[in-house]
């Protein structure tokens, strides 16, 4: 399948979903999951720190790791990639209704909400909030400039945990099987920026071929999806979202 052709697809579907992973938040400057850790933090491994065992083993060096990724997710901005996806979600809402786009991400920084896409289905979570370790409250960290972990549960009192999945934890069920709806049904699936090895996340765009539906990959690197997708565009999130949509970049 030619460029052209899968952008006349995406242009005529009726219904779309997308999932994107670290990948679309690379050009923020946040780095990817699998890349090397920066600074240091160099010498732990994410599966390392991402764990309930790593956190009830030593819950303030979790909070720690997760209080410098909260700033530096709250300095960074969202980039074209994700203004871009904002912009074909305003689109195809406008065109063909509810129901017409949904946006599913892994990532668990908040940057999709920032550029103007609805709150997406966060398949892993949010470091933005806290979770109550008692009573499950969820509530937005502190402002990164004041936030001093860890932060305390404003109904019971109790230690909220970061309030995303970690490593052997399960998804939240209604998110997960509200993504597997929307890729059951979808024209057009875009997966981007994701190395598609996390189940069950990994699997969703299966569902959409499986139901008669294409799925375009855009990632500079070749992963275990391109060979079954539609068409895999080797291309960064932005540069590929704005060849698919026609725009200019
Ligand atoms: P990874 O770090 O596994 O993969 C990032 C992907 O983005 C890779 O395939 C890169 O080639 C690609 N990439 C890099 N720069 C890019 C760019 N500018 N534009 C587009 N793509 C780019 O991150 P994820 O696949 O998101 O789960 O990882 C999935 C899950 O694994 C994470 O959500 C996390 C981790 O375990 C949990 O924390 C539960
Ligand atoms: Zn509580």
């Amino acid at each position: 399948m030619k460029l052209q052709r899968a952008a006349a697809l995406l242009q005529a579907a009726r219904r779309v979903v997308v999932m994107t992973g670290a990948g679309i938040s690379a050009e923020s400057g946040i780095p990817t999951f699998r890349d090397a850790q920066t600074g240091h933090w160099a010498r732990f491994k994410p599966e390392d720190l991402a764990s309930p065992e790593a956190y009830w083993k030593g819950p303030e060096v979790v909070w720690e790791w997760y209080a410098g990724r909260y700033r530096d997710v709250m300095a960074a901005s969202p980039n074209r990639g994700h203004t871009l996806l904002a912009e074909l979600e305003h689109r195809k809402l406008a065109q063909h209704g509810e129901g017409a786009f949904t946006l599913v991400t892994q990532n668990v920084d908040g940057l999709h909400l920032r550029a103007g896409s609805r709150p997406p289905l966060e398949l892993h979570g949010n470091l933005t909030h806290g979770r109550c370790e008692a009573c499950e409250t969820v509530q937005p960290l502190p402002a990164p400039e004041t936030f001093v972990p860890p932060p305390t549960c404003t109904r019971c009192g109790s230690r909220m945990r970061p309030n995303v999945v970690w490593f052997g934890e399960m998804l939240p069920q209604d998110v997960l099987e509200a993504a597997q709806l929307a890729f059951e049904r979808a024209d057009v699936a875009l997966v981007i920026g994701t190395s598609s090895q996390v189940y069950p996340a990994a699997g969703l765009a299966g569902v959409t071929r499986q139901c008669g539906g294409m799925v375009t990959e855009i990632n500079p690197d070749e992963t275990p999806l391109s060979g079954q997708a539609s068409f895999s565009l080797r291309a960064t999130a932005s540069a590929g979202l704005a060849a698919l949509m026609g725009t200019q970049d």
